[in-house]
């Protein structure tokens, strides 16, 4: 979910409904893509145990990418999970002023995740991004 509140404030928010709790078991593959005649993977496609992380943050690249959520999400504490997961009102201008701070080449780049519950593909959030000079 969208929103463009004006021209400087935008956010998202996305809810996920989960309908067997609690869950104990949660795992998120997520990927960088950029384009290039489609988008094609870059540098990053990394699976991880989000019980494990949440319990103790170890990945530092999945750690820059929970720092992003992190003040806006229930999704901050470890498992078992028994209720809905939220990610409430992010705004762009937020996400943009941290992710500018990594030396990425500009260009058009997409993260694609997979959510798996007991090893089961559950979710797919696809987010695209545009990096300028
Ligand atoms: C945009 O909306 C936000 C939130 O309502 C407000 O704080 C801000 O002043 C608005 N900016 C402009 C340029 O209207
Ligand atoms: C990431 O790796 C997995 C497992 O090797 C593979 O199935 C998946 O297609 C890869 N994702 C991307 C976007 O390349
Ligand atoms: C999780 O976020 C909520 C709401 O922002 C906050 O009240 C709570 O202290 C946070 N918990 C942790 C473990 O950071």
């Amino acid at each position: 979910f969208l929103k463009s509140v004006n021209r400087s404030y935008k956010y998202m928010s996305l809810k996920a409904k989960l309908y067997k709790l609690p869950i104990t078991e949660i795992k998120v593959r997520y990927a960088l893509l950029k384009r290039a005649n489609g988008y094609k993977p870059f540098l990053y496609n990394i699976t991880f145990d989000a019980c494990e992380f949440l319990r103790s943050p170890n990945n530092p690249v999945t750690k820059v990418a929970f720092t992003l959520v992190k003040k806006h999400t229930n999704l901050n504490h470890t498992c078992p999970f028994d209720h809905d997961l939220i990610v409430e009102k992010l705004d762009s201008n937020y996400v943009a002023n941290i992710l500018s701070r990594l030396p990425f080449p500009s260009g058009d780049y997409a993260v694609y995740s997979t959510w798996f519950a007991y090893d089961i593909p559950r979710a797919d959030v696809n987010i695209y991004l545009k990096a300028t000079d």
